[in-house]
């Protein structure tokens, strides 16, 4: 097994900071000029970045990691060889420039990002260059509101030489429950990364092998340097190649319309009979408290870990888990082909670490807030790959966009985010139910792909 260098690895690759549940992210754009400012920033904020070890059990009470897109990059004297090295798609970036008139770019059709998602209407990191680039992103995490407050400014006091203009703050948090604003809880499928630092006397769950399966992961996924399940290593340089101990960081703002999602719910229920939170289950592959559908809750309950599942044997039709829901798209496990053993190892070349976080007051009933009007509520989706194409793009373009997903014939994902996919299909019998879906409930807001550099990487750049 390969050692990692885990010092010099950025700690949200490992940990998504539940005891630190509020968190901001601040996104700001470099001043052209005054480099030496920027390295000096730099050296500064590095000193102050939370690293996995020494110590990875520690509960600090705050922590702060930073990405760069590819033009904070070359802002800090980072030059075109280095820059070549990192992938076309981090590059070009998540909305790559559209002149007015051409076709839509390439990647944009990729990422589904169309109609009322267009880039053309972001907040941020969308194709208004001038009102909407995006060179740092902070990533803040403390225990409480007012300790965030206290962070956010002294950060942005330390970022205000070197800022063009008032960098965005966007908060998120981690609801007491874990649900997002769907009403699902979530943060429990994450893969394994093979060799992290072990957990001191963590005996395994009741009734599990203590392995989930398919879900330890070689480093190289995740962390530039390492050896990848295709057996291949994504740096070729050791000692000072600017990547090793980083990854790519996908950021992105998607709004969730509470209303409209629980109106379709209830629907649908009416419609078929079932109780909403039925029709919630087959849409996601987990009931809304977590326990999926595969294995059957009785199953489930008697000591299974939820997570330790896969589908082929257990499931191949989509009877119990429905072969679009949200988390059979996202992560087939062994589903895909055939051969369950080959296709799990498939799986796990496209898998991600997500760390994304509601942002936005709970939706009430009571709210004035009608179907179809831009809500304030959404999920700072941020997922972590060392192969943004064959990860995080793959998944949203192949697998949760795509009608034709694994024999299906018609419809997308419960989260996709243009009007491509009209039905949603329930594997049943007799027969398939088909049920007509209205609008998207999820539209992007903002986004860009950044690079999290491992932290000596970052000391380099601001010596240099
Ligand atoms: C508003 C947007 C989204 C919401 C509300 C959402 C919600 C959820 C929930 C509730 C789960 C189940 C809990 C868990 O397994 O941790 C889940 C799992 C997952 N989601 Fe999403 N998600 C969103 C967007 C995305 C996007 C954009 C992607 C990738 C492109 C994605 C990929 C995944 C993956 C990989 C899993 C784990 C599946 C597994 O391993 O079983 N999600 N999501």
């Amino acid at each position: 097994m390969e050692k990692i260098e885990w010092e010099d690895v950025q700690r949200i690759v490992l940990s998504g900071f539940k005891h630190l549940p509020y968190s901001a992210y601040v996104l700001c754009r470099f001043r052209p000029e005054e480099r030496a400012q920027k390295k000096k920033w730099l050296a500064d904020l590095a000193k102050r970045l939370t690293p996995v070890l020494p110590d990875p059990e520690r509960k600090t009470h705050c922590a702060i990691n930073l990405a760069l897109t590819a033009s904070g990059l070359q802002h800090l004297g980072i030059g075109e060889p280095a820059l070549n090295s990192f992938s076309m798609e981090f590059l070009e970036g998540m909305a790559p420039p559209h002149a007015p008139g051409a076709p839509i770019p390439r990647r944009t059709n990729i990422l589904g990002d169309l109609e009322a998602s267009s880039p053309e209407f972001w907040d941020w990191g969308g194709w208004d260059e001038k009102a909407n680039h995006v060179d740092v992103l902070l990533l803040l995490f403390v225990a409480d509101e007012t300790s965030l407050d206290q962070l956010i400014e002294s950060e942005m006091d330390a970022i205000h030489g070197v800022a063009d203009g008032d960098p965005i703050v966007l908060k998120g948090h981690l609801f007491p429950d874990t649900k997002e604003h769907f009403g699902y809880v979530d943060g429990l499928s994450q893969p394994k990364i093979e060799g992290r630092p072990k957990k001191k006397n963590k005996a395994p769950e009741k009734g599990t092998s203590g392995i989930r399966p398919g879900s330890e992961v070689k480093p190289g996924e995740f962390l530039l340097g390492y050896l990848n399940e295709r057996r291949a290593r994504i740096t070729t340089r050791h000692g000072r190649d600017i990547r090793r101990n980083g990854t790519y960081l996908v950021f992105r703002q998607l709004e969730q319309d509470v209303p409209a999602f629980n109106a379709f719910l209830s629907d649908v229920a009416k419609n078929l009979g079932e109780t909403e939170d039925w029709v919630a289950a087959r849409l996601l592959g987990r009931w809304r408290d977590g326990v999926p559908l595969v294995p059957e809750r009785a199953v489930a309950n008697v000591g299974c870990s939820k997570n330790d599942f896969l589908y082929y044997y257990e499931d191949r039709a989509g009877l119990t888990c429905p072969i679009g829901a949200h988390i059979r798209r996202a992560n087939p496990r062994d589903s895909l082909i055939p051969d369950p053993v080959t296709a799990l190892h498939l799986s796990k070349m496209h898998r991600i670490i997500r760390r994304g976080r509601p942002y936005g007051q709970r939706w009430k009933p009571n709210d004035q807030e009608r179907l179809g009007e831009k809500a304030e509520r959404g999920m700072l989706f941020i997922a972590l790959n060392a192969d943004i194409a064959g990860q995080f793009e793959l998944i949203q373009h192949s697998w949760l966009n795509n009608p034709r997903f694994n024999g299906l014939y018609a419809g997308t994902d419960l989260i996709s985010h243009f009007s491509g996919g009209e039905s949603i299909t329930i594997q049943s019998r007799p027969a398939n139910l088909h049920i007509p879906r209205p609008a998207p409930f999820v539209r992007v807001r903002g986004g860009a792909y950044f690079f999290l550099p491992g932290i000596r990487a970052l000391h380099d750049i601001a010596a240099s």
